[in-house]
């Protein structure tokens, strides 16, 4: 049996599976070996990789390794600081959080996850409007949320991504900072970033798009094809929000990179600097796909939400772009099949993505609800791709508008079952 543990808890005799950001970050590490060098371990906990796999019917488990040692959750600490719309309802005491670095499954993440959302949107709104206002930023406010949601997707990466997917017409700049603050988190940990780097590019990803709010409101808001004149407008918010965080000071230099040059490709076609390449940072080239991808999977007014397998599709046949090497990394931190695609299994029913395997992108959890021969919607039920014994596999993805589906969404939300 497979079990997610913190890598801060991996002891010598561990029989350790797979490593989280190990494909890319770290190819000289060998997995799948009983850890029995100190020398190995030592390297393990410097590594950065923040959680491993380990199998326990192949090595110790984690109690015979070090028992009695799970340490008591520290109280969440208080948030005064923190302003909430005056009309906000009081929020729900949030779930109890399992020990930090533990994975939760997608359901039991689900609660805390909206309620980190709705407080990060709130939070952003504030933020952003007194930018709007011309005050400045103090991005030091936000390190407590970035903090928040680095701990969730560290608890479980699909909760929080899938939810911040969700955006009505008014909030999409708020939610979208949400959003690509969470995705810049999950490719950190794949790309093997250490965790103050993965704060910062957190931070970086919330505060990207802040010059948004230099923009004329008609013109980010118009609700259809922008004219070049407008669009020329548009593409000064990099700069704009460059200069707003510089004028709040104490904004780490990683955010100031990535706002600035968020809109950069790879093969100098972008703004507002034409980089190219390695000109272009590390955190800003990882900046220009969590951007996009939250972009085109997030319903506009001037257009519809691409389902998230095939946005992934679409940005992969894009030459020029993105660094193909953290659009990698980016697709292992998503998935194939993100979390919500709708698949057409072997069996020839219709299914929706729950969740990630740990180790396979091809064989997520999914939960069925309709059947292609019968053309009729069947009881739903969860299905593991990923066990030995399953017997169902994915032979596509749909698209959800083609079959007409409009309540896709709460497939992958409701309760197991
Ligand atoms: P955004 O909407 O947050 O989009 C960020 C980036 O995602 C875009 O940067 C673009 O690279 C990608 N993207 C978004 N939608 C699409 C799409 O339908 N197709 C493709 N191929 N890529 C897409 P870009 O183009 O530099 O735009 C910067 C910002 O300008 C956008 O941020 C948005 O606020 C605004 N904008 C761009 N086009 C339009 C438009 O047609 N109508 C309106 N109302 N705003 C637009
Ligand atoms: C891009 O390369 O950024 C977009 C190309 C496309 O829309 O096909
Ligand atoms: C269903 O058949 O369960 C509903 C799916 C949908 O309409 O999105
Ligand atoms: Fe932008």
């Amino acid at each position: 049996m497979l079990k997610r543990i913190p890598t801060q808890q991996v002891r010598l005799g561990m029989f350790l599976q797979s490593m989280e950001g190990s494909w890319l970050s770290h190819p000289f590490w060998k997995t799948k070996f009983v850890l029995r060098e100190q020398s190995e371990l030592d390297a393990l906990l410097k590594s950065g990789v923040v959680a491993v796999w380990i199998d326990v019917e192949k090595g110790l488990d984690i109690q015979e390794a070090k028992p009695l040692q799970m340490p008591a959750l520290p109280p969440e600490p208080p948030r005064p600081q923190e302003p909430q719309p005056a009309a906000a309802p009081a929020p729900a005491p949030a779930p109890a959080s399992p020990p930090p670095g533990m994975r939760a499954s997608l359901h039991d993440e689900m609660g805390r996850a909206a309620q980190i959302v709705s407080r990060s949107r709130a939070a952003v709104i504030n933020l952003f409007g007194e930018a709007r206002l011309g005050k400045a930023i103090d991005a030091e406010q936000c390190l407590p949320l970035v903090e928040e949601v680095a701990n969730s997707v560290s608890r479980n990466p699909s909760a929080l991504i899938s939810l911040a997917r969700l955006k009505t017409k008014d909030d999409y700049t708020y939610m979208h900072s949400v959003a690509v603050c969470a995705l810049m988190v999950s490719l950190s940990r794949h790309m093997g970033l250490n965790e103050a780097q993965t704060r910062e590019a957190g931070l970086a990803g919330l505060l990207h798009d802040v010059g948004k709010m230099a923009m004329p409101i008609d013109v980010l808001n118009k609700p259809g094809q922008l004219t070049d004149d407008e669009f020329a407008v548009m593409r000064s918010h990099p700069v704009r929000g460059y200069e707003m965080l510089l004028e709040g000071g104490a904004v780490p230099a990683a955010a100031l990179d990535v706002c600035l040059h968020h809109h950069e490709k790879i093969d100098g076609s972008g703004y507002p600097k034409k980089l190219k390449g390695d000109e272009i940072s590390l955190l800003a080239r990882m900046g220009a796909v969590c951007d996009v991808y939250d972009a085109i999977t997030s319903t506009r007014p001037y257009k519809n939400a691409w389902d998230p397998a095939g946005s992934i599709q679409r940005m992969a046949q894009w030459t020029g772009h993105f660094d193909p090497v953290v659009f990698q990394a980016f697709v292992k931190s998503v998935g194939i099949y993100p979390v919500g695609t709708l698949v057409k299994l072997h069996s020839g029913r219709l299914a929706v993505v729950v969740e990630q395997s740990p180790v396979r992108l091809t064989a997520p959890l999914v939960r069925v609800f309709f059947s292609t021969k019968s053309q009729l919607p069947i009881p739903t039920e969860l299905v593991n791709l990923d066990l030995p014994a399953a017997t169902d596999r994915i032979v596509s993805r749909e698209n959800p508008t083609d079959w007409g589906f409009k309540h896709l969404d709460e497939l992958w939300m409701k309760a197991p079952g």
